[in-house]
């Protein structure tokens, strides 16, 4: 069975890195830039993200695709994050909430409270419960018809990104705090059932390193 960090070591580990996760962007951007455009964040009203990290892609988000009424609301496990995204959202406060969690996945947001729900490289460090539970939380928490809005990192999606692929697996299998916990994961895969329309799914490479996008609608009926 893979060993993924408890929430204890995630949360040491991103303190530690801090505005350092700040420089993945040279392979995350072009997949972020894939999942903002199937979102329709300019009809968004209500947006929850888990995991926001520094706070780049909300500040993005806020400055320039959700409407001037949008709320933001964020979760992280991690104080330096936590830290940095509030300092970062100070402009848009009177609308954008940043809270430390426990690193629980069970949220204590309201149920169908918002219309988009975000999670970028943060379920490819979830052990496999966790990811199920997060996704359930997603569902209950979006309204009928909000999106749930998934980026992370996947498997190989070219000859050369497979190589990098397993040389990351393998280097996760010896210690995944060298990769910060992140291992490739599939999602898409998750979302078939009842619960969940894919409105898009792609996977983007940049560098070797192969992200997977997922765009998913809420479905009407409860489940
Ligand atoms: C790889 S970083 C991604 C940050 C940001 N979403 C981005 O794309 O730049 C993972 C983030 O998830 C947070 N995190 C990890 N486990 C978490 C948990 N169980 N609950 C909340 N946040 C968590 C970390 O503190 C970190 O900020």
């Amino acid at each position: 069975m893979t060993r993924t960090l408890s929430h204890s070591e995630a949360k040491a580990f991103y303190d530690r890195f801090g505005a350092r996760q700040d420089s993945q962007r040279f392979y995350e951007d072009a997949a972020v830039a894939d999942l903002i455009a199937h979102s329709d964040m300019r009809r968004a009203r209500a947006v929850f993200e888990f995991g926001c990290g520094t706070g780049r892609l909300a500040a993005h988000l806020l400055a320039n695709h959700l409407p001037p009424a949008c709320r933001y609301r964020a979760v992280d496990v991690s104080e330096t994050m936590v830290r940095l995204a509030r300092r970062r959202l100070a402009r848009w406060q009177n609308r954008a909430d940043v809270a430390q969690s426990t690193g629980s996945v069970t949220l204590s947001a309201e149920s169908a409270g918002f219309d988009r729900f975000i999670v970028a490289y943060v379920l490819d460090l979830l052990d496999t419960e966790d990811i199920s539970r997060l996704l359930e939380e997603a569902y209950r928490v979006l309204e009928p018809g909000g999106l749930l809005c998934a980026v992370g990192l996947t498997y190989g999606g070219t000859l050369p990104a497979r190589a990098v692929s397993l040389l990351w697996q393998a280097l996760f299998r010896l210690n995944p705090k060298l990769l910060g916990g992140c291992r490739p994961i599939v999602i898409g895969d998750r979302l078939r059932g009842a619960a969940w329309a894919l409105r898009h799914h792609n996977v983007v490479t940049r560098f070797g390193i192969s992200s997977e996008v997922v765009v998913a609608v809420r479905d009407h009926a409860d489940t």
